[in-house]
């Protein structure tokens, strides 16, 4: 038997070498070479000349001639965005889907990434026809999820072949309107030697799938696999050379689904769209401020209290405002050293708010286990909860309660001071429409230089700013147990 022939590619920057290196001498990373094995390459000239061959006649009919236009002569009304028929995810690219251009969709196993592709399939099928590339999934298993959907598929073309090269003979046959590659990891190119998947394969066959789309002036969606580092696997620059990247993330056990934009060169980065997932498929969640708070949301319209070492917490993702609820418990502990668990919350910030608990407020944390939750299954790591995490330890260690309509928003410095959060207005905003009663907020984000400008006396909530931790927890804590109380009371009430 011959011997196999391998080589050892960079999955940060795809350079080779013929040996193992612990360190990439191109892009200096460590442990970033991956072995892969050297296949006879195809017989040069099928399939790949052809195409060459129609990409120069291509190239030379879009510009006139195949070397530089004017800038006033460049055709843009071919390039019109759009719609992919859901609007959040038209929001997420910035207006609708621009044609020519390539979208990574990249995402956990499982997420659903072929489903909202099918449901966009769905929504488009009655404007555009679509080529739909299924090198992972048969066609009837492809069909099985459509009928589960509800496509009908007129105008919907299944295409099993996972040879890039017949891909692209296929698109230019067909000059579908939408063409979805699903997944760029499954297909390969002939001329690669080395088995799909590989950092060479991925590149090369994205780079005659984006040649493809932007000589026909077709728009691409790229399905892309997260490796188990949770980046998405193949090179780095399969992130550059695609258009927008777009992350589709949530957790596998919980029916909520996230789509943010990584990148994008024709819209901002900061939309983002909120599915939730069932039977029938993904649902876009328009009004998703309170998503997060399920039957909570009746006990802030009711104004209930919250159970001990519950806190309401806001937070911009992206540019929808969401609400959730932190939960902590804190109680002795059994063992030499207490535990501090952090479910859905960074661990280390978690360290760092509990030692200014200690410092500042003087609560003794030393012998008592803490855990925290954030409900929903969320992983909220931003800064602008660290008030409410406080305030969900604080009321566990005493066991007091807060009223459901009070929310907070603030992140602590290590000095214990309240710092600014952005794109407060919208959290308020959003608040007012939610029912919410009372806001604990930054002091600094009500001054003019925070640049927002927060309208008082419109609002219909009680905005209380706070400066320090100290004054944030009497004013959620004490002053709801109290009424208002004085200096010499609040301070019996929360430390004695
Ligand atoms: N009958 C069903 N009812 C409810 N949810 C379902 C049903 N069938 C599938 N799902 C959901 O769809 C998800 C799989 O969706 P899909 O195949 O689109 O994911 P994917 O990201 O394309 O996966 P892969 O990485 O394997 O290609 C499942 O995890 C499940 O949550
Ligand atoms: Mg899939």
């Amino acid at each position: 038997m011959p011997k196999l022939k391998s080589k050892w590619v960079c999955q940060q920057c795809g350079f080779q070498s013929p040996a193992f290196l612990g360190r990439c001498t191109d892009c200096g990373s460590w442990n970033s070479l991956v072995e892969e094995i050297i296949r006879e390459t195809a017989p040069n000239g099928r399939p790949g000349e052809r195409l060459a061959a129609q990409r120069a006649e291509k190239q030379g009919a879009i510009n006139g001639s195949s070397g530089p236009v004017a800038l006033k002569d460049v055709k843009k009304e071919d390039y019109e965005r759009f719609s992919l028929g859901l609007s959040s995810v038209d929001e997420v690219l910035g207006g609708g889907i621009v044609p020519g251009s390539v979208v990574l969709l990249a995402g956990d196993p499982g997420i659903g990434k072929s489903t909202l592709l099918l449901q966009i399939a769905k929504s488009l099928e009655a404007k555009r026809s679509l080529l739909y590339v299924s090198a992972e999934e048969s066609a009837a298993q492809v069909g099985l999820r459509a009928s589960r959907l509800g496509i009908a598929g007129d105008q919907l073309y299944i295409d099993t072949q996972q040879d890039v090269l017949l891909v692209c003979e296929h698109i230019q046959a067909k000059l579908p309107g939408l063409i979805i590659i699903d997944s760029i990891q499954a297909v390969y190119h002939p001329d690669i030697g080395s088995a799909p998947g590989s950092v060479s394969q991925v590149r090369q066959a994205a780079e005659e799938i984006i040649n493809c789309a932007r000589l026909n002036n077709i728009a691409a969606v790229i399905v892309g696999h997260i490796n188990k580092e949770g980046v998405i696997a193949g090179p780095k620059v399969l992130e550059h050379m695609v258009d927008v990247v777009l992350q589709f993330e949530g957790d596998k056990s919980r029916q909520f689904r996230i789509l943010r934009a990584l990148k994008n060169r024709f819209g901002s980065t900061s939309e983002i769209a909120l599915f939730s997932m069932n039977e029938t498929g993904l649902n876009e969640v328009n009004q998703a401020g309170a998503f997060f708070l399920g039957d909570h949301l009746s006990k802030v319209n009711n104004g209930e209290q919250l159970g001990a070492g519950t806190a309401i917490v806001a937070y911009n993702e992206g540019n929808q405002a969401l609400f959730l609820e932190v939960q902590a418990l804190v109680g002795p502990t059994v063992y030499s050293s207490p535990r501090r668990v952090a479910n859905g919350w960074d661990y280390n910030r978690l360290l760092q708010i509990i030692a200014v608990l200690e410092k500042k407020i003087g609560l003794s944390l030393a012998r008592h286990d803490v855990y925290v939750n954030v409900v929903g299954g969320l992983d909220f790591n931003n800064p602008a909860g660290d008030l409410g995490v406080s305030t969900a330890i604080t009321t566990s260690f005493y066991e007091k309660s807060v009223p459901a309509n009070l929310f907070m928003v603030g992140e602590i410095g290590l000095t214990g001071e309240i710092r600014p959060v952005a794109g407060l207005a919208k959290i308020l905003k959003e608040a007012s429409r939610l029912g919410f009663k009372q806001a604990v907020i930054p002091t600094s984000n009500l001054k003019e230089s925070a640049g927002e400008n927060i309208n008082l006396s419109a609002s219909k909530l009680e905005i209380n700013g706070v400066e320090s931790l100290q004054e944030a927890l009497n004013k959620i804590i004490v002053e709801q147990q109290t009424g208002t109380p004085k200096q010499s009371e609040k301070q019996g009430a929360l430390y004695g």
